[in-house]
């Protein structure tokens, strides 16, 4: 299988490289085909909201985005990694994200006309939009995805803090049909509470890449 990881930490050495570059290892020992970018090193320029690419069926935007979106149609695994910035993703993988808008969504007919329907109509037209939206390529649907975040805050929950990072990844995959197979959150990187958490996480990557 193709393995990517897709890193939107500026730190090449930090925790979610880390993570991510040790489930990588141990999937290369299995004989899988590997590689780590980091989103740090691509020119992946905001949306633009012109909604041209909804009619396009792709990006219109001239900059790296399409040597990662080939890199990601080519892989049977993708890692996302993104520390919490500011209780999310960090921004680079926000815009990566923002920019499959074209590729996964389109304009409904009638859109316009939508409040003329009976209450009975939209919601039915609703449900069934929900299911149209999704990449348009069904590669995608048999994509299988890990998600991998850090932060400082000392707990999972409780702060608030990496529910709306690992969400906000969650959504990307569901939107575009993937399958979560595994999720990877580190947190007290900074006030630790176990004497060797860093060595125990990277274990659990390295375990979980020997079970690809
Ligand atoms: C701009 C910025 C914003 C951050 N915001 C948060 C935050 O909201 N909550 C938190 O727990 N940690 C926050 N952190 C800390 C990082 O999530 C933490 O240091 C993480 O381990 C960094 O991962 P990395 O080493 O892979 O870059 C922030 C760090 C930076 C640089």
């Amino acid at each position: 299988m193709k393995i990517l990881a897709i890193i939107g930490s500026p730190r090449k050495n930090g925790t979610v490289s880390k993570l991510a570059q040790n489930i990588l290892d141990a999937a290369q020992v299995n004989g899988h085909i590997t590689e780590l970018i980091n989103l740090y090193d691509y020119e992946i320029k905001p949306c633009i909201g012109d909604w041209a690419c909804v009619k396009l069926g792709k990006c219109h935007i001239q900059d790296d985005f399409e040597i990662i979106f080939h890199k990601l149609y080519e892989a049977d695994i993708v890692i996302l990694g993104s520390p919490v910035y500011w209780a999310n993703i960090s921004g680079v993988m926000k815009n990566f994200i923002d920019r499959h808008t074209g590729y996964a969504m389109f304009k409904p007919p009638n859109a316009q006309n939508f409040y003329k329907l009976s209450r009975w109509q939209k919601l039915k037209t609703i449900l069934r939009l929900m299911k149209e939206f999704g990449p348009f390529d069904p590669r995608f649907k048999e994509k299988k995805y890990i998600l991998i975040t850090a932060a400082t805050v000392p707990f999972k929950r409780i702060m608030g803090e990496v529910s709306p990072t690992i969400n906000a990844m969650r959504k990307y995959v569901k939107k575009l049909k993937g399958k979560i197979i595994s999720t990877l959150i580190y947190t007290d990187t900074l006030f630790r509470f176990k004497k060797n958490k860093e060595k125990i996480m990277l274990n659990k990557a390295y375990s979980l890449g020997r079970k690809l």
